[in-house]
């Protein structure tokens, strides 16, 4: 169900206060997130190894360690054991047989990231997900639990053919107007990109950022969507993150970036309209969950769910090299696709 030796995104920075810890699940797992006096995020595994109450339950120190709750062991951020209080001056215990699990993480753009899986393997994965140019911080961001599984979380946010039924509204469309699209897909190192090309008739809203704006949005795996719009020298990127939180549930994160001025006095319009269409998928994912409680088979059709087919297909590809300890390579090849939406 869950990939692992990848980089999943956690928290925002903002929800991650200096002196502070947190606690969260990612991928059915309890982790605590802390952030030091010195700025430092670090991830534990959220279970003390002496009688496994949470470590979350449990203070963080000056010192950066965190102290149980239950009989105040404490714990680095290299997750090493530094303190056993019940030990007497003569019993002699070697405190750093003792480790609470680590999790690689790291800080880009207003978002913390973790690694889940080994953490030797780390370093063999490199993070990828943003490009350089994007702002250190988001402009808007939007948080949202879908209600189902990191699978259906993926493929109902990249379908192309549920906008017009799904997304209706008075101001962006309706379902009796439908038009052929045509794209060029790409395969890139961890998913595959819908290359840069002029947005369609009802993507006139982009039109605020200049003439001939262009888009480009990638997927990339576990679950993140990049897309980029750009016209002239302005450009806007959305980031949209799925975090597996348990088999049922999917945490959605929407940021968004741009630098220029103009833009931020359309914010509250553009927040009100993102939220809008979140909700929207997430009241289909909602009543989705009615069938799927029946186990069905499900059908996938070409071309409107190829994306959908070719996300299956490097997820497979991902855990089998994982499995077998060899690189990743992506099978997909650059084609067309075409659908009607
Ligand atoms: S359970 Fe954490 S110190 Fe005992
Ligand atoms: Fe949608």
């Amino acid at each position: 169900m869950f990939l692992t030796d990848i980089w999943y995104f956690a928290l925002l920075s903002s929800s991650l206060k200096c002196g502070k810890m947190t606690s969260k699940m990612i991928a059915g797992e309890p982790i605590l997130f802390l952030r030091t006096k010195t700025n430092q995020v670090v991830a534990l595994r959220d279970i003390c190894p002496h009688r496994g109450i949470p470590l979350s339950c449990g203070l963080l120190l000056d010192t950066g360690e965190v102290e149980c709750c239950y009989h105040g062991w404490r714990f680095n951020q290299e997750g090493h054991c530094t303190r056993i209080p019940s030990l007497t001056k003569d019993q002699d215990f070697d405190l750093s047989r003792i480790r609470v699990r680590t999790y690689p993480c790291l800080e880009k753009s207003g978002g913390i990231w973790i690694f889940m899986g080994d953490e030797k393997n780390a370093a063999l994965v490199p993070f990828s997900y943003l490009p350089e140019a994007i702002p250190s911080k988001p402009s808007l961001k939007l948080r949202m639990i879908f209600p189902c599984s990191v699978d259906h979380a993926v493929v109902g946010l990249m379908d192309p053919a549920h906008g017009p039924f799904i997304h209706q509204s008075w101001f962006w469309r309706n379902k009796n107007v439908l038009h052929e699209k045509q794209k060029t897909f790409e395969p890139t190192p961890l998913g595959f990109k819908m290359v840069r090309h002029a947005p369609s008739k009802n993507g006139r809203a982009y039109k605020i950022l200049g003439p001939s704006p262009q888009t480009e949005i990638s997927f990339m795996l576990p679950g993140v969507r990049l897309e980029t719009i750009s016209a002239l020298k302005k450009t806007i990127w959305g980031l949209t993150t799925i975090t597996p939180i348990t088999e049922t549930t999917s945490e959605i994160h929407h940021l968004m970036y741009w630098k220029f001025r103009g833009l931020s006095i359309f914010k509250p319009l553009i927040y009100l309209l993102a939220k809008t269409f979140l909700k929207q998928d997430q009241r289909a994912i909602t009543l989705q969950q009615k069938g799927l409680a029946f186990n069905p088979s499900l059908l996938l059709i070409n071309d409107a769910d190829t994306q959908a087919k070719w996300y299956y297909k490097i997820k497979k590809g991902y855990k089998d090299a994982r499995d077998q300890k060899i690189p990743f390579v992506n099978p997909l090849k650059s084609c067309i696709l075409k659908w009607m939406s």
